[in-house]
């Protein structure tokens, strides 16, 4: 995993949204997964920002979000699809019919859950993948002990996520207690992963997922088997980490790399 680390939340999403737009610009019609929670909040405000002010185009982009609460439909000020319209959709030149958020409302969960996956494969796969991490080391509602190999299914949220969901609610009563979720494995079949996370309430989840064992207690160790992760951390979140010199002096040398300076790692350029 590749782990860049910056001062503030608002850094590392500038940073979060760099990787976005040069997907988007190299690919017009790439395919986004896509988040929801606080964390990637400042991620869409500067995607919006680029749409309103360097005209980055939406316009051939496919969007596929991770969950949707089970009960709540599109208009319910907590469901995930008004969520995505009211921080994102609404505000960019992105085709409706391109945004897929699962339906929480949905008759048969397993059908649904199914076609969902088909809907993935026919759009060519999710180039990118944007995520949080929950305090309790989920990604999407993937909760501990969801297995490793997990698709998209129905799933009881962890009494760790309703208690931090309950701000949202009003109370942890009223948060919903199922979701239909993206699987772990369905995560690990995206091209790249973008795992956001930010604040001192997350630094156990990035060590663990970073540094720790791959374990289904923490389903979001599962990104280590992945083949190209950037986690974008900032400070606080980091403060766990043991080996933050190592990922600065990756960091040091990527750009040196991207920069066309090969002799200052001490290599021949020919
Ligand atoms: P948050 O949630 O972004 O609101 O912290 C992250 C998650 O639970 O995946």
């Amino acid at each position: 995993m590749r782990v860049i680390i910056e001062s503030d939340a608002e850094a590392a999403s500038r940073r979060a949204a760099r990787f976005v737009a040069d997907l988007v610009r190299r690919k017009p019609d790439c395919v986004l997964g896509l988040a929801t929670g606080s964390t990637p909040l400042a991620l869409y405000r500067e995607l919006i920002r680029m749409h309103r002010d360097d005209g980055l185009s939406f316009a051939r982009v496919t969007t596929f979000n991770l969950d949707e609460y089970v009960g709540l439909g599109p208009a319910h000020p907590q469901s995930y699809r008004h969520f995505m319209q009211q921080h994102l959709f609404d505000a960019i030149n992105i085709d409706p019919t391109r945004t897929n958020v699962p339906d929480g409302r949905a008759l048969e969960f397993d059908t649904h859950s199914r076609q969902y996956e088909q809907k993935i494969k026919d759009a060519g796969g999710i180039d990118l993948q944007i995520l949080g991490i929950g305090s309790d080391g989920h990604i999407a509602f993937n909760e501990p002990g969801s297995s490793l190999g997990s698709r998209t299914r129905l799933k009881s949220l962890a009494s760790e996520t309703i208690r931090d969901n309950a701000r949202f609610f009003g109370g942890e009563d009223k948060v919903p207690r199922l979701a239909v979720t993206m699987g772990v494995g369905t995560i690990l079949e995206s091209k790249r992963c973008l795992l956001l996370a930010f604040g001192a309430h997350k630094a156990a989840a990035v060590r663990d997922t970073v540094e720790g064992p791959i374990t289904a207690q923490v389903t979001a160790s599962a990104l280590q088997l992945h083949r190209e992760v950037v986690g974008i951390f900032d400070e606080p979140a980091a403060g766990l980490l043991k080996r933050r010199d190592y990922y600065a002096d990756v960091e040091r040398a990527q750009s040196l790399l991207e920069s066309g300076q090969l002799q200052a790692l001490g290599m021949a350029t020919k």
